[in-house]
């Protein structure tokens, strides 16, 4: 009685979904993010509560999701207000779920702008513009440049904006045209292109001659080399646990998304599983074997460890090593433009899942045709970014990126795994997850899913509000010019939030019975 049954569009074929998924999940995370972290966090020892997280939150939550999702799409439902109250009939589980649909879309923003840097870059190492910048010094205000409007010393902050545009409208299209001809599609083209590009990077990388100050293999040492006493640092704990959230996706509603467009007869478990192990092998096997490996090499250990951050590692440091690579300039022209242009595609088929919910969402509650809804997304996206262009110097996506990219994702899949246990129970989550199934999950999983995972959550979530959520709301350490623009920061997001709380209300003053209790 609660549905309205309209077909929804599908998935074309199994490889497709795969190679979809598998795109939502990979993504700068296992290029940029992964190695800085492990190398932040004690090398080889970050692998232990990394693959313990996998494990116990990771690969569990991955099959919550797609469960979730896909149980949510047979109601019709691509996004978590109705697949929540789907399965939890309580008032409130629709605007619980209202973090799903606002987290993509401020993660949308800032991550698609960086996904543009990468499109620039990809473009300035084919024409050579930076080459002559060989010191990080020179690298990193060449980067601060390119990245900050105000500053125009290498060019205009302008040219970021230009391959923002560009990357936005590639997004637009290709949700424009829908899931099987739009998203498949990219991701058919896409990952094997990015497979390839990520292979020959490898092998060019582990195979460098050892220069006076490194060798591959110390990079791939600094990186695997265990620091026991790291173990003991909860730090340690929450950036692996972090990092399987983010690369994997996981709580934020856009592999919820993609699920709803799978039918009831379609095998969850065993396609869950290869899209993660999929994330799994680029992030552990490709990602951590280029950046870091190619660094070490060129600088050494104690110049590699002067670059800090994601991009230092990612943009500046790499951008001198292609200029350092054996042979003819174009031989680090094409090197540069093959890691750019892999990022670019890791990214953009990122981006295209973190707009699926809000594309979904008013298609489904408001009945916009698709094409329009891009549209209208494009624009927001736009008016949003702006925001982050204007104030990027001033930490305004530090704070997104913190908010939505590191806490919310945390505190979305503890509220999924809440409402499924409220809601649904367990027993009868696990039934609806093996429908059609291929894998037969082991029961060990069951009692992981039931206790262990939202213990895991609570500790991780409490632990995280004490340590950093809270000093990082007080803005503890933040430099004073910098205090102002982030609380503007932190309105923008509220305003966001605010605005899919009435989106939720109307929609559901609109067709109650959309909302109302799934029958099982
Ligand atoms: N998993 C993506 C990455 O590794 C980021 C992402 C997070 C994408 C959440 C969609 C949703 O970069």
């Amino acid at each position: 009685m609660a549905t309205e049954l309209k077909t929804r569009e599908q998935w074309g074929t199994r490889i497709g979904l795969v190679l979809a998924m598998a795109g939502n999940a990979v993504g700068l995370g296992n290029f940029l993010r992964f190695p800085v972290q492990a190398a932040e966090n004690g090398g080889g020892t970050f692998m232990i509560p990394y693959f313990i997280s996998l494990v116990l939150l990771g690969i569990p939550l991955m099959w919550l999701e797609w469960g979730m999702g896909r149980y949510g799409g047979r109601f019709g439902h691509g996004t978590l207000p109705g697949m929540f109250q789907v399965v939890w009939r309580h008032p409130a589980a629709k605007y619980l779920g209202v973090v799903g649909l606002a987290g993509p879309l401020i993660i949308f923003v800032y991550y698609t702008y960086v996904v543009g840097w990468m499109l620039g870059f990809s473009f300035l190492s084919l024409t050579g513009d930076y080459f002559g910048l060989t010191s990080f010094e020179e690298m990193g205000a060449y980067l601060r440049s390119f990245q900050d409007i105000y500053d125009s010393s290498a060019h205009g902050g302008w040219v970021a904006v230009v391959f923002f545009l560009l990357t936005l409208a590639l997004v637009v299209y290709t949700v424009a045209r829908g899931i099987s001809g739009g998203i498949e599609k990219m991701a058919l083209i896409g990952m094997p292109v990015l497979f390839l590009f990520a292979l020959v990077l490898m092998v060019r990388v582990l195979t460098l001659p050892a220069t006076e100050l490194g060798s591959p293999v110390q990079g791939l040492n600094f990186i695997w080399q265990p620091e026991w006493r790291k173990l003991w640092e909860a730090e340690v704990w929450l950036a692996a646990a972090g990092q399987i959230f983010f690369t994997l996706s996981l709580g934020l509603g856009t592999i919820q998304t993609y699920a709803s467009y799978l039918s009831e007869r379609d095998d969850i478990t065993l396609t869950g599983l290869a899209t993660a192990s999929t994330n799994e092998f680029v992030e552990v096997v490709l990602g951590g074997t280029i950046a870091i490996p190619a660094a070490v090499t060129f600088f050494g250990i104690v110049g590699m460890q002067m670059v800090t951050g994601a991009f230092d590692l990612g943009i500046v440091a790499m951008a001198v090593v292609f200029q350092s690579l054996p042979g003819p300039e174009l031989v680090g022209r094409l090197a540069g433009f093959m890691w750019y242009f892999l990022l670019f595609i890791a990214g953009i088929t990122s981006s295209v899942a973190l707009a699926s919910p809000t594309i979904a969402f008013l298609q489904e509650e408001f009945g916009f045709p698709r094409r329009r809804v891009a549209r209208l997304l494009g624009l927001v996206a736009i008016g949003l970014a702006a925001f982050h262009v204007l104030f990027y110097r001033y930490g305004f996506l530090d704070e997104w990126d913190y908010w939505a990219g590191t806490f919310g994702l945390v505190l979305v899949a503890t509220l999924e795994v809440v409402v499924v246990r409220l809601g649904m129970g367990m027993e009868r989550f696990w039934e609806e997850m093996h429908r059609g199934a291929e894998l037969r999950v082991p029961r060990f999983f069951f009692f992981v899913l039931k206790w262990v995972t939202p213990l895991f959550l609570s500790i991780l979530l409490g632990w995280w509000t004490v340590t950093e959520a809270w000093p990082n709301l007080r803005m503890d350490g933040v430099a004073p010019q910098q205090v102002a623009v982030r609380w503007l920061s932190r309105l923008v997001m509220l305003a966001v939030i605010a605005l899919a709380v009435a989106l939720v209300h109307r929609a559901w003053r609109r067709h109650p019975e959309r909302y109302a209790e799934a029958q099982a």
